[in-house]
């Protein structure tokens, strides 16, 4: 990219301002002055303006991560237990999550420097939509299912109405299917508790549009250009 431009994405003035800059002998490159507009800056080079090192804007990124189970969605724990910090250790960017999931429950969580991105989607208000599947200990009665998509009773306060389905599944269990888009503490495990149902996992298969698909546990993934611009419409 030309010089001028470099150093307005900096911040440090408008391109046309630049020029003026470089014409007067006050911008270097790799240590050498420049006094032409229209160098081109790459990879690992250095501007100064007045001495001073340039810093570009870090650069966003955005990623779809599949966390496995047993690993805290913190970038560190005083208890020693793994964090979600470990997966990107070697990103050059510091990412963090884009709100919760619990200890035990694994899925679809997303991870980004984008700070205005993570506030937008985690605001009490915002409602994407977030699809679990809960696998339970006995079946599901239809009107617990029923009662699961009008609301339940949660500190004083009912849930938001939710889609809800059950699947049998081996062994007299079940699979509840489940898209909430509040995000209240263990919010899907308490519901179903609370109908005196046992989790004995949680996953979060979804969030809008974006699905685990192609991700095994533990792996992660950029998003593309359509879903991060899908996220920054919602
Ligand atoms: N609901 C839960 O109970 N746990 C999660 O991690 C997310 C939603």
């Amino acid at each position: 990219m030309r010089i001028q431009k470099y150093i307005s994405l900096c911040g440090a003035a408008s391109r046309r301002a630049a020029e003026k800059l470089i014409a007067e002998g006050r911008v270097s490159l790799n240590g050498s002055p420049v006094t032409e507009p229209g160098v081109d800056v790459g990879e690992g080079d250095e501007v100064s303006l007045d001495g001073r090192v340039l810093v570009p804007p870090e650069e966003k990124v955005y990623i779809l991560y599949n966390k496995p189970r047993c690993v805290m969605t913190t970038m560190s724990d005083d208890r020693g237990r793994r964090t979600v910090a470990e997966a990107f250790a070697d990103l050059p960017v510091r990412v963090v999550p884009v709100g919760r999931l619990d200890y035990m429950t694994e899925g679809l969580l997303l991870m980004t420097n984008d700070g205005e991105l993570t506030q937008k989607l985690t605001h009490p208000s915002h409602g994407v939509d977030k699809h679990y599947a809960a696998l339970v200990d006995r079946a599901v009665a239809p009107e617990d299912v029923e009662t699961l998509r009008r609301g339940v009773m949660l500190d004083g306060r009912v849930t938001s109405p939710a889609q809800a389905e059950a699947h049998p599944a081996g062994g007299g269990r079940c699979v509840v299917t489940i898209s909430i888009h509040e995000g209240r503490n263990r919010q899907v495990r308490r519901m179903l508790e609370s109908l005196g149902y046992g989790v004995d996992a949680l996953r979060r298969t979804g969030v809008g549009r974006l699905t685990l698909e192609g991700v095994p546990v533990g792996r992660w993934r950029y998003l593309t250009d359509e879903e991060i611009a899908y996220l920054k419409s919602l």
